[in-house]
């Protein structure tokens, strides 16, 4: 469906995906970029260090997510997948993409406005604790971007405005210069992906404290899915499952078969909600079983992924070189 279009995305270094990023996001990301003629996807540690300062938490955290997309089956091979640092052009096409990018752009980006909102509601004032690097977060991803001569970004709703962005500024140099110096991005939102639900029913989100974590051990695993809330009714009462938070989460992740099973025991009065737990809780490790060996492989063996980076970067670097070369050879005459 994407052939011999450029799909790339970003990803920061944030600690450990729940179920719901990897069965809602990192998973389907991969798959789509594997529609593409060439999919990058490369560790935004440019942008991790706007909120993250302690050099030894932001390594363990790239390692972590650099082996966590490989978990979910990136493939090193024939994905180009790199360190954003490793492609020091993005960060001269950032300079240049500065000029370019008007300040109104940046006072309305959402990462800004929510920081400044959050602020306010605080009673602090309006930039506290406001670096430059998140006021200009919009200029540094569109340059991640346009260094690529990428056609597709997958994003996440609140990732759209940032696409737009980067189309707009490579709209003006284009138009300023009258001809095609950058390829104009168009995003794509992930369709029918289901918002998981967390342990207490509202969306699952690290803020809301409610996640299912992921390659960690299974006892922290079985911890979590046993928290899932549930009520005092006894199991011979009748139910409706869809009010029932541990069957809203088995139905995003089991096959049919036996989500209409657990839904039959619910309704007839059948199945007790520790049962309904314990199904839960095989579906989860049995869907993440081979993500997590291949994750614990290369926690183990980093030195292959550390040259999986290098190569992608290798692969990667030319295609930014070419794209700053074109804008100076315009720019600077
Ligand atoms: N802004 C993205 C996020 O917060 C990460 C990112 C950085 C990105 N550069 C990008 C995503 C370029 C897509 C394309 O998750």
């Amino acid at each position: 469906m994407y052939e011999g279009k450029c799909i790339l995305t970003g990803v920061k270094p944030t600690g450990k995906p729940h179920i719901g990023n990897y069965f809602g996001a990192i998973k389907p990301a991969v798959a789509m970029g594997h529609q593409a003629g060439r999919f990058n996807l490369f560790i935004a540690d440019y942008h991790a260090i706007n909120f993250m300062k302690d050099p030894a938490q932001l390594q363990k955290d790239i390692k972590d997510i650099a082996c966590i997309y490989l978990a979910a089956g990136l493939n090193p091979q024939t994905d180009y997948f790199y360190r954003q640092s490793d492609i020091p052009e993005i960060n001269e096409i950032t300079t240049i993409l500065y000029a370019f990018t008007p300040k109104g752009f940046m006072n309305k980006s959402h990462a800004y406005k929510a920081a400044v909102d959050k602020n306010l509601a605080e009673g602090k004032p309006n930039d506290d604790g406001i670096n430059m690097g998140l006021y200009t977060y919009p200029t540094l991803m569109a340059a991640d971007i346009l260094a690529m001569d990428t056609d597709i970004v997958p994003v996440g709703k609140d990732q759209i405005q940032h696409v737009e962005i980067a189309r707009d500024i490579a709209g003006a140099v284009n138009a300023y210069y009258g001809k095609e110096l950058l390829k104009l991005p168009e995003y794509v939102t992930a369709e029918n992906v289901a918002v998981l639900p967390g342990i207490d029913g509202r969306k699952m989100s690290k803020s809301y404290n409610n996640v299912i974590p992921m390659f960690e051990d299974d006892k922290v695993v079985k911890k979590a899915v046993y928290a899932t809330v549930t009520d005092s009714r006894p199991m011979e009462e009748p139910k409706d499952p869809e009010e029932i938070i541990v069957y809203q989460i088995y139905k995003c992740l089991a096959p049919q078969d036996k989500v209409a099973e657990m839904a039959a025991g619910l309704r007839e009065g059948k199945l007790g909600y520790g049962h309904c737990k314990a199904m839960l809780l095989e579906q989860i490790l049995a869907e993440t079983k081979d993500a997590k060996q291949i994750y614990d492989y290369y926690m183990a063996h980093y030195n292959e992924v550390e040259a999986f980076l290098a190569q992608g970067a290798a692969k990667a670097r030319p295609i930014a070189q070419r794209t700053l070369a074109r804008l100076k050879e315009t720019l600077f005459g």
